[in-house]
């Protein structure tokens, strides 16, 4: 059993088999092979009358192993190994901790009979991947709870905790106490009574409303007739077939659609994302230093951005010290971050208890002393460079010189700002886009003289926080924009041959982007954009830009509602543009408008992973998909050209060096990686 799966017999005649992968336990080869291994031998054995399955370490199993994905499958199958602990004559009871997720709930379905700790969470998070339940989940579940509550946890994705899962039936018992003697209690219990095996294959309780289950399946159909990728439709199809196929039947078609989703070019590019997403805080720095710890971190300055950072960190379960220059700044934000939670109250998404939990980790001071008890520093700085520096320097020079400190100056580089602050080591950039308490993505700059150590408390800050966090060194703007940037660029250059803003945002977000680069420019200024938004910015900028706040931009925006039309003085000025450069407008298709957007972006990210702004291909797709509204299941602008073929990219870009060498002219990154049969995955 290599190890990975321990068998042994307690007291009573009660086998415990315990899984043992760290760090989360997932279900790979050898995994499967020992579990096979450990419950025939516990078939066999005439001592062992009943079976708790559990798992050591932080979880039970996490799922699959998804870095097997990919590989040629080897038995025994997971779908096999549930098949196995179902069929056994013996009760076998899943004792669950931790996050059973994926291929370990499946596990925990294929017992017959259920325990959970009561910090437990169980889900079927495959969809994330753009798979399915793929091991007997799609016919295992809706048979103990019915398709609506299963298929709301397939298509959602989203963890339900013990209570709920002990609510819907899917858990028997919730411990009351320590999880491991309580299972054991459970299985003496199931003995003394002497029930048997429960099988969920042959459970009938989530069918009994067959009408039910069709109004549900017909709901979810309706729902996600649209979905980008294949995983949502087929999960659905498989719960419909759990209610019209004997077991077996649906198994074999469950792992049919399971194949045809792993294939899927979507899944392929959620699972890039997945490992990308942990990839990227892997960076030099914490390979050399282990950062400290932060418990307490101070805000200093005031405002709705301290505040937002405030909610961030509150929210991670820190305590945070307000730092204000006044007491009237204090209480201030002290009000903007009572106002977040009212909000976020508002809207359902805290309940009132927490919102005062955390509000009771909140403290403040005035002036630069109330930073000296913190462990880390976060300071927004002025956009002005000078008022930056003004505002940085007594800060940095105040703080002890192993205390990080994390500052956010949009538009500006952290190299020049730092000079003058005595230990510029303990300095890093931050750059988040939007409100931080709302946004997933940090990129964090290192500057030539930001340390070790600071780097690595600044990434183990933003794990703590639940942050994706991306390195990225030097430069004026982050990775996301810099790409966005790339691509308004694009797609400015076919707005002066011919085609509309109009045509240009429906076709990228027809490829699947929330909102398309033009009323993205809209709604967030020009600055997002910086050298891409060019010669029709400033045309419009004439005409009274910017922005939806006048009511004026690429489009008009009606009062009320806040919709956008075409908006006539802008096409106006695109006829005036042409007529200068005396261009005769052609047709763009949607499909040349994507082609020549998406190979834009991936030139954008080829020169900064060249330059070394980035450290690799992965990182430019995670900040994209967290930063800039990249359709996450076409996996960020690296992956969608590994997709696409390097060589056809590379030729598109080529075909469009006359037009402007400068921004055209393809990274010498396509050459080598295409010259050497490589893609940019394999720069990760
Ligand atoms: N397979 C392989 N590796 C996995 C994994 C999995 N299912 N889940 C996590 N890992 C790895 C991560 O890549 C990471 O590796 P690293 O340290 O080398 O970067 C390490 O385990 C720790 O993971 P996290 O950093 O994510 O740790 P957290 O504590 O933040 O989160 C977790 C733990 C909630 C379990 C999170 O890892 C998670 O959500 N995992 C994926 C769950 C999932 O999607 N399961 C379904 C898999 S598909 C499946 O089961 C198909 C089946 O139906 C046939």
């Amino acid at each position: 059993m290599a190890g990975l799966v321990e068998l042994s017999v307690q007291e009573g005649g009660i086998a415990r088999i315990a899984i043992r992968n760290p760090p989360v336990n997932a279900l790979g080869h050898s995994v499967r092979a020992g579990l096979i291994e450990a419950f025939d031998l516990a078939a066999a054995d005439d001592e062992v009358r009943a079976i708790v399955l559990l798992a050591e370490g932080r979880t039970f199993p996490a799922g699959a192993d998804i870095k097997e994905f990919g590989a040629t499958a080897r038995a025994p199958s997971l779908s096999d190994v549930c098949t196995r602990i179902e069929d056994c004559e013996k009760p076998v009871i899943a004792a669950i901790h931790g996050t059973a997720l994926g291929g370990g709930l499946e596990l925990a379905l294929a017992a017959h009979y259920r325990i959970a700790a009561p910090d437990a969470l169980v889900g079927l998070p495959e969809v994330t991947l753009g798979l399915l339940p793929g091991a007997g989940g799609t016919q295992r579940l809706p048979r103990l709870v019915g398709a609506a509550a299963a298929l709301e946890m397939m298509l959602i994705g989203r963890p339900i905790d013990a209570a709920e899962a002990s609510r819907l039936g899917l858990v028997e018992r919730v411990a009351d106490g320590r999880l491991r003697p309580a299972a054991f209690a459970y299985a003496q219990d199931l003995l003394a009574s002497g029930a048997g095996p429960r099988r969920a294959r042959d459970c009938t309780d989530g069918l009994r409303d067959p009408q039910g289950f069709q109004a549900a399946v017909a709901e979810h159909r309706a729902r996600h007739l649209h979905s980008p990728a294949p995983a949502p439709m087929k999960i659905i199809e498989c719960v419909e077939v759990a209610q019209l196929l004997p077991f077996d039947g649906g198994l074999a078609f469950e792992a049919s659609a399971f194949e045809d989703c792993l294939q899927s070019e979507q899944s392929q590019a959620l699972r890039h994302l997945f490992f990308a997403e942990r990839r990227a805080a892997q960076v030099p720095e914490t390979a050399t230093a282990e950062g400290q710890g932060n418990e307490r971190v101070a805000i200093a300055g005031g405002g709705e951005l301290a505040a937002s950072l405030a909610v961030a960190c509150l929210d991670g379960g820190l305590s945070v010290i307000l730092a204000a220059p006044s007491e009237a700044g204090l209480t201030e934000t002290r009000d903007h971050v009572q106002q977040i939670y009212m909000q976020l109250m508002a809207q359902l998404r805290l309940p009132a208890a927490k919102q005062a939990e955390r509000m009771a980790r909140l403290s403040g001071g005035i002036g630069l002393s109330a930073l000296m008890q913190a462990d880390y520093v976060i300071a927004p700085l002025p956009h002005d460079a000078r008022a930056a520096r003004t505002a940085l320097i007594p800060v940095a020079n105040a703080l002890p010189a192993e205390t990080p400190l994390g500052i956010i100056a949009p538009g500006q580089a952290i190299g020049p700002l730092v000079v003058g602050c005595d230990t510029p080591g303990q300095i890093v950039g931050l750059r988040v886009a939007g409100d931080p308490h709302l946004q997933r993505l940090f990129e964090v700059v290192v500057g030539p003289a930001s340390s070790a150590a600071t780097v690595a408390s600044t990434f183990k800050l933003l794990k703590h926080l639940g942050r994706v966090a991306v390195r990225q060194s030097g430069g004026r703007r982050s990775l996301a924009d810099r790409v966005s940037a790339a691509c308004l660029h694009a797609a400015d250059f076919m707005l002066v041959e011919g085609a509309t803003p109009y045509q240009v945002d429906a076709a990228l977000v027809d490829y699947g982007f929330a909102l398309g680069p033009y009323r993205r420019v809209d709604r967030e200024g020009l600055e997002y954009a910086g050298t891409g938004a060019g010669v029709l910015g400033e045309a419009l900028i004439a005409l009274g830009w910017p922005g939806e706040a006048t009511g004026r931009g690429y489009y008009s925006y009606d009062p009320k509602g806040g919709a956008a039309h075409e908006d006539e003085d802008t096409l106006l000025v695109l006829e005036e543009l042409r007529r200068e450069h005396e261009i005769t407008p052609r047709a763009f298709t949607a499909a040349e408008i994507v082609q020549r957007c998406t190979a834009a972006m991936a030139n954008a990210g080829a020169q900064m992973i060249e330059a070394g702004s980035a450290l690799r291909p992965s990182d430019i797709d995670v900040a994209m998909v967290h930063g800039a509204g990249f359709p996450r299941w076409r996996g960020g602008p690296m992956m969608a050209a590994d997709q696409a073929g390097l060589l056809k990219v590379q030729n598109t870009l080529t075909a469009l060096t006359d037009e402007d060498p400068d921004f055209w002219s393809p990274s010498p990154l396509f050459a080598e990686l295409i010259k050497n049969g490589q893609h940019f995955a394999d720069l990760n």
